[in-house]
Order: C-alpha cells, then sequence, then structure tokens
C-alpha cells in the first residue's frame, strides 16, 4: 500500500520524506490556501524536488478548454506530477485527454461507485473517493472504498488505483489496507499517529532501563559511535 501525504506544507513534507515512507503528495486548493504559498507553480515545483513520486497538482478552471491547458502547464512543471481534476463531465474529458498524452490524472471529489466507474472508463491513474467527507454526512464513507475495490478488481483492464483520500485518524488507513486500496493520501498528524502505541512507548523505556543495568554497549570501544 502507498502512502501519500495530503498537504501543501514544505515543513511537514520534508519532515515525513525523511522518513523513507513516503510515495507521494497530495495538494488541493484549499490546502494551498492554507499553506500561504503565494506561488502555487514554485509551490508544486519544490514538493515534486522532495518527493520523487506522484505529486498531485489540481486545476483552478471547471470548464473544458481553460482546465485541459492548466492542466498540460502543470505537467510540465515536473515528470512526477499527477494532475487533479474534478469529477464532473468536463473533468473527465481533461483526464481522458491528458491521459492519452501520458500525463498521469487524478480524478478527485468522487462521492459513488458510479463516479469511480467513470473515472476508470476516463483512464485516471488514481480516483479519491472522500471518505471522512461521507462519513460527516452520516453516510458510510470506507463501504464506498470497499465498492470501489471490488468493481475495479472486476476489470483487469481498469488501471486507475484507489487512491483513499479525506482521511481522517488510523482506522481509515487500516481499513482501507484491508480492502486492498492500492493509496492513502493521509493528513500529516494522522501519518504521525499510525507510528504510535502507548506499548510501544513503554516496552521500549524499560528496555533502556535494563540495557542500562547489563553495564554493555553493542559498539566496540573507539568505533567513534558511542
Ligand atoms: O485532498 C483531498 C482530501 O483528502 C481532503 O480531505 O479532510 O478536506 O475532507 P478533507
Amino acid at each position: 500500500m502507498k502512502f501519500f501525504v495530503d498537504t501543501a506544507d514544505l515543513n511537514d513534507i520534508r519532515d515525513l520524506a525523511a522518513t523513507g515512507l513516503l510515495d507521494g503528495v497530495t495538494t488541493n486548493p484549499s490546502l494551498v490556501a492554507k499553506s500561504g504559498h503565494s506561488n502555487f507553480v514554485d509551490l508544486i515545483k519544490e514538493i515534486c524536488a522532495i518527493v520523487p513520486g506522484p505529486v498531485s497538482a489540481e486545476v483552478a478552471a471547471t470548464d473544458f478548454e481553460p482546465m485541459l491547458a492548466e492542466g498540460q502547464y502543470l505537467a510540465k512543471i515536473a515528470r512526477n506530477v499527477a494532475v487533479k481534476v474534478p469529477l464532473t463531465p468536463a473533468g473527465l474529458k481533461v483526464c481522458k485527454t491528458l491521459s492519452d498524452q501520458g500525463t498521469m490524472v487524478n480524478v478527485t471529489l468522487c462521492f459513488s461507485a458510479a463516479q469511480a466507474i467513470l473515472a476508470a472508463k476516463a483512464g485516471a491513474t488514481f480516483v479519491s473517493p472522500f471518505v471522512g467527507r461521507l462519513d460527516d454526512i452520516g453516510e458510510n464513507g470506507m463501504q464506498l472504498i470497499a465498492d470501489i475495490c471490488q468493481i475495479y478488481q472486476s476489470y483487469s483492464y481498469f488501471r486507475t488505483e484507489v487512491l483513499v483520500a479525506s482521511v481522517r485518524n488510523p482506522i481509515h488507513v487500516v481499513e482501507a489496507a484491508k480492502m486492498g486500496a492500492h493509496v492513502a493520501t493521509i493528513p500529516p498528524n494522522v501519518i504521525r499517529q499510525l507510528f504510535a502505541h502507548p506499548l510501544t512507548d513503554k516496552g521500549l523505556a524499560q528496555f533502556v532501563v535494563d540495557w542500562q543495568k547489563t553495564g554493555q554497549k553493542i559498539l566496540p570501544e573507539g568505533s567513534g559511535k558511542g
């Protein structure tokens, strides 16, 4: 399973990329606004230089022609840009055009299995179903992931990867993994939660104390590493 970080914050991206566990980045207009960066193209360029995997950069236009022009422009920023388009008729038309031109496309704002079928037929590299926002309105976000995974598995010629978005907690990530979703895009705080367990902290503290009791060192004297 691939982990993307869902943020436009360069400090978080650098910090999480250093773990070696980050496979990509997703941004959206709201995240860019939150980051405070005033030059979107430069921001994407910088992110693409930090993380070699796919970096989603979202178009701003909603009509076909300007959206396609923006997508083609964004695709030229770096070879690892995935152009993000909304799941609308115009967005899917742009998806098909860009995919045919060899550009990675992430179709975003997916809220139904029917929409996910359309994204796959349009040649999307990724489809982004928003689980948290469905949960927010009393629907079952993870059921949508299960449905899309099941449908995509039935058609081997569907190459689209299920990119679980609007992730709110580690349970979303684990459930997505159990369903075989290809990717989860996860906010930085939730990625950090994935590492944490109180028994890990407690167990490590005990190991440190007990190791000190042995009076030993693993590295030989003079190795220069403590
Ligand atoms: O990046 C798209 C998606 O992950 C946004 O999530 O938390 O704004 O619903 P959220």
